[in-house]
């Protein structure tokens, strides 16, 4: 079972650069090439919230249309950026999207079960899970505790040191007692903050993908505030061969995955 995460999106329809500088849309086109050009074909794209830039429901609209390309499921969850009720409305279709309130659900159509969570605090731009919230993670681990299972949220629930966006994660510690309880989560993965980052947390291996659109800074000092980096857009793969916990890799977009064997060994 191979798993594309793609994070942080910030599709905007207006058509304006963002940031005055980076086309979005050009930037999701590139990104739906990559996962097409891929092979093997991953079996389901994890697109890990700040999905548009704006929350309009032109830019859900958009979204939709571009990722109509896409032959595999693409399981989405909100981030900070996002409108919880715009992107339920334009995904209704969607078997998985629950019709109100959080959007949080199970999928249960891999061996690796994918928890995909909510983190969405309205107006604000760090995350969390309120109690409802976490009584639902609570209730879903609990019920196939046998089951590898790999979560997928926009917010990193724990301390990054990039200063400007270590907001507290809101139920940090209440959701780090849930899955120490629930050894068969075998990763967490998340986005937010635009660039890869690898941590083990509570009793697990917990990663940041990339941003398939724009990359920040590495800001670890007091005080420093972001700005855009000229890197890769990139995209993380899991591998999950049914031990542990799955592999994972960076794939840079643009750049060819699949090339002719080379002459030797490496
Ligand atoms: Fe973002
Ligand atoms: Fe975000």
């Amino acid at each position: 079972m191979l798993i594309a995460q793609i994070s942080d999106l910030h599709l905007r329809a207006c058509g304006r650069p963002l940031h005055g500088a980076i086309d979005t849309e050009a930037a999701v086109v590139a990104c739906i090439d990559h996962l097409l050009r891929l092979h093997p074909r991953p079996n389901v794209v994890l697109a890990t919230g700040d999905l548009v830039d704006l929350g309009r429901p032109e830019d859900y609209a958009l979204l939709y249309d571009h990722l109509a390309r896409l032959p595999m499921p693409v399981l989405l969850i909100p981030g900070n950026h996002d409108d919880r009720a715009g992107l339920a409305a334009a995904f209704a279709d969607y078997a998985y999207m629950p019709r109100d309130g959080f959007i949080h659900y199970a999928i249960e159509d891999w061996p690796l079960r994918l928890l995909g969570l909510d983190t969405l605090l309205p107006g604000e731009m760090g995350g969390g899970l309120c109690a409802e919230r976490l009584r639902w993670l609570a209730d879903r681990l609990a019920e196939q505790p046998e089951r590898p299972t790999l979560l997928f949220m926009h917010h990193p629930p724990f301390v990054t040191g990039i200063r400007f966006l270590d907001t507290p994660f809101v139920g940090a510690e209440a959701m780090a007692a849930i899955v120490r309880q629930h050894p068969q989560v075998r990763q967490i993965v998340c986005g937010h903050l635009h660039r890869a980052v690898h941590h083990s947390w509570a009793g697990t291996t917990a990663a940041i993908a990339p941003s398939v659109v724009y990359q920040m800074s590495l800001a670890l000092n007091d005080g420093e505030s972001f700005y855009l980096l000229n890197q890769p857009s990139a995209m993380s793969l899991y591998l999950w061969s049914g031990e542990g916990a799955p592999v994972g890799y960076l794939s840079l977009i643009g750049m060819t995955e699949n090339r002719q064997m080379a002459e030797g060994r490496p």
